[in-house]
């Protein structure tokens, strides 16, 4: 059948995604898929009500593409896609709730405080101890997300981040080791792939970092023997706690003193781009990027 491949959209990461898109096109058509770019939400609801498409490869990373919205709109029309359902999606976009499951559950996260107008970020910022990270909390690829070291650069921040839409969050900010996870469900469920440790060169992966820069360097496996069990297992309770599937990348640090694994998010259509991070990962175990593409697809069939 034919395949929409779901990129783009108006959100912060439309450049990111149109990168990630890309490759998966090229990946699929390699493959001998019938695969077709569809941009945005609003062009892929009139796709498929004129019956265009079979299957979605959702790679639109952010808002309606994260959200559930897409998810919602797919499943009234019993259109199989990529990634978790409209429960999994919803949660995991916004950080805070998802940082409260996963604290009713006793899985370990940084942290934090949420940030409504009026309150006194500098009471909170008490409160958790600086340095803190501000960010919104339903944004993606560290898009208005600032690192605060000094109780005067909270207000900054705090503006910066309310650009975006959507509560904001302020968290404990964990010094140690960043880390992803990749997980991909098949016929046996959900498995964590190697861990992949991030080295960036400057101070901390941010935007250009991600994407730009050719010196941030991937260690993978990111951590050694038992460490190394440890987080997958933590991923895949992350992922399955936040009621998703098919695939996703869950981010979480190692502080530096204690060793401790703390979960951040999970990000459920992860990039895709050539400096992405699950490419790599699976690169490690032998699945190649068209390869990688081809079990994220086939893990739509119902
Ligand atoms: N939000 C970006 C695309 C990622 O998680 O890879
Ligand atoms: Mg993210």
């Amino acid at each position: 059948g034919r395949v929409a491949v779901l990129l783009g959209g108006p959100g912060s990461e439309r450049e990111v995604s149109l990168q990630s898109g890309q490759g998966v096109l090229d990946a699929l058509r390699s493959r001998g898929v019938d695969a077709h770019a569809v941009d945005g939400v609003p062009a892929l609801a009139k796709d498929i009500v004129a019956g265009r498409f079979d299957r979605v490869f959702n790679i639109l990373h952010g808002g309606d593409g994260e959200n559930g919205v897409v998810q919602g709109l797919c499943d009234a029309f019993a259109i199989p896609y990529t990634g978790s359902r409209v429960l999994g999606s919803a949660l995991t976009m916004d950080k805070i709730r998802t940082k409260q499951v996963w604290m009713s559950l006793d899985l370990p996260t940084p942290r934090y405080r949420r940030l409504q107008p009026g309150d006194d970020v500098h009471a909170a910022a008490r409160e958790i101890g600086l340095p803190v990270i501000i960010k919104p909390s339903k944004e993606g690829s560290s898009v208005g997300i600032s690192r605060v070291f000094e109780d005067a650069d909270l207000d900054a921040a705090v503006e910066l981040a309310a650009r975006y839409p959507g509560e904001l969050l302020m968290e404990q900010m964990v010094e140690g080791d960043e880390l992803t996870v990749a997980v991909i469900e098949d016929v046996e469920g959900p498995r964590a792939l190697p861990s992949i440790r991030i080295v960036p060169k400057g101070a901390w992966y941010d935007y250009e970092a991600k994407y730009v820069s050719d010196d941030t360097q991937y260690l993978c496996p990111g951590l050694d023997g038992d460490d190394e069990m440890r987080i997958g297992a933590l991923a895949v309770d992350a992922f399955v706690s936040a009621g998703c599937s098919g695939w996703g990348r869950v981010d979480v640090m190692r502080d530096r003193r204690t060793g401790a694994l703390l979960l951040l998010e999970v990000n459920t259509a992860p990039g895709m781009t050539s400096h992405s991070l699950v490419p790599k990962a699976a690169a490690k175990i032998g699945i190649d990027y068209p390869a990688l593409c081809w079990r994220v697809l086939e893990a739509t069939i119902p």
